[in-house]
């Protein structure tokens, strides 16, 4: 019920004119007190609504909402034709997608969504994913070959999504081992993989990515390390479903490569975007800290770690990367 008033008064206000609070009680038959409450949520999920007495409510701007309709049309031709949702309130576009396992997905889906209420990064860590100004795209991707498949499907995504930016922006990111995409020394996206399976059967995989475009003050205050958003960096106003359309073709163009040659076809490219190639490094586990110097991934998508003369393979999991000046 109350997701459905939210989204009316999202329908209401889109356009950037004024819009009553008694109108919109009329619509919804419900009290002009009962609206007020529901524009609050709406301000606390990023929507930046202000009230004028006699005139009623008005966002600041119209909102650039994404379309379904305009990012199929931005979509490649050549591409698969894949079935894309767009939602505007939802928990996480991953979770929705892994509720839908096994029948209830086809291969490509894609899942996009304006706001999450309960956005996921690795290991139960929260993504802050204020309403209508950043991206939140998942897409469903069978593994025939079961999860051992999956092992290196986060850098096959992360150099997807720097195929995306660059080709639309021109901007070059830099990539984190193992999901983590980096501009200017901070964090622009991140990659979330779920998967459900067994490690010698056909398993299930959800790639999910959240990229910060054009970040609201208020969310930004919520996030406990450095960041960026892409349109900082460029001059021109990036178009949101443009760019979610080029997410999409990258990410199938990648997916297939994988499939058909592996990672292995794809490790020069990574080294060149690597951001701490060659260079001093902690790895975080637990407690634990192991210092070294990166020499990239290996064709598994293991990180290479040289501690003392020695070269050894981390396979992921509950470790986390950081420079070591
Ligand atoms: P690592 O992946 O190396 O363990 P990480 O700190 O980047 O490091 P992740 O789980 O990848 O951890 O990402 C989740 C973290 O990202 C959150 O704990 C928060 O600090 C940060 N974060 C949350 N939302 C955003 C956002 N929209 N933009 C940038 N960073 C965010
Ligand atoms: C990370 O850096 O830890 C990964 C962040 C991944 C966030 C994206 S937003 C779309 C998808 N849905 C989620 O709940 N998480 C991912």
């Amino acid at each position: 019920m109350a997701k459905a008033v939210r989204e009316h008064l999202i329908k209401a206000l889109a356009n950037g004119g004024f819009v009553s609070g008694q109108e919109l009680g009329d619509q919804l038959n419900i009290s002009r007190t009962a609206i007020s409450k529901h524009v609050k949520m709406l301000i606390d999920m990023g929507l930046d609504i202000y009230s004028v007495t006699g005139k009623g409510y008005k966002l600041a701007q119209p909102l650039d909402l994404l379309r379904k309709d305009e990012i199929l049309r931005l979509l490649p031709t050549e591409i698969l034709p894949c079935e894309v949702e767009v939602h505007n309130l939802i928990d996480s576009t991953n979770s929705y997608l892994m509720r839908r396992l096994p029948n209830q997905v086809t291969q490509g889906q894609v899942c996009l969504a304006e706001y999450q209420s309960a956005g996921r990064g690795r290991r139960g860590r929260q993504w802050i994913s204020p309403f209508g100004s950043q991206i939140y795209l998942s897409m469903y991707w069978y593994l025939e070959q079961g999860l051992s498949a999956a092992m290196g499907l986060s850098l096959v995504t992360a150099l997807a999504v720097s195929d995306a930016i660059y080709s639309l922006t021109n901007v070059q990111v830099q990539l984190k081992w193992p999901n983590d995409i980096y501009l200017g020394g901070v964090k622009l996206a991140g990659i979330l993989i779920d998967l459900e399976g067994q490690a010698l059967e056909p398993s299930h995989s959800v790639i999910g990515i959240g990229l910060n475009l054009n970040m609201p003050v208020q969310a930004a205050e919520k996030i406990d390390q450095r960041w960026t958003d892409l349109q900082s960096h460029s001059q021109s106003k990036i178009n949101r479903n443009a760019l979610s359309a080029q997410l999409i073709h990258h990410l199938l163009k990648r997916l297939h490569q994988h499939q058909h040659k592996g990672l292995s076809a794809m490790l020069d490219e990574w080294h060149a975007r690597d951001f701490y190639l060659n260079k001093p490094v902690k790895l975080l586990t637990g407690d634990n800290v192991t210092r070294g110097v990166c020499r990239g991934v290996n064709n598994q998508g293991a990180l290479l770690l040289e501690v003392d003369g020695y070269t050894k393979a981390i396979y992921g999991g509950e470790v986390s990367l950081r420079g070591d000046e």
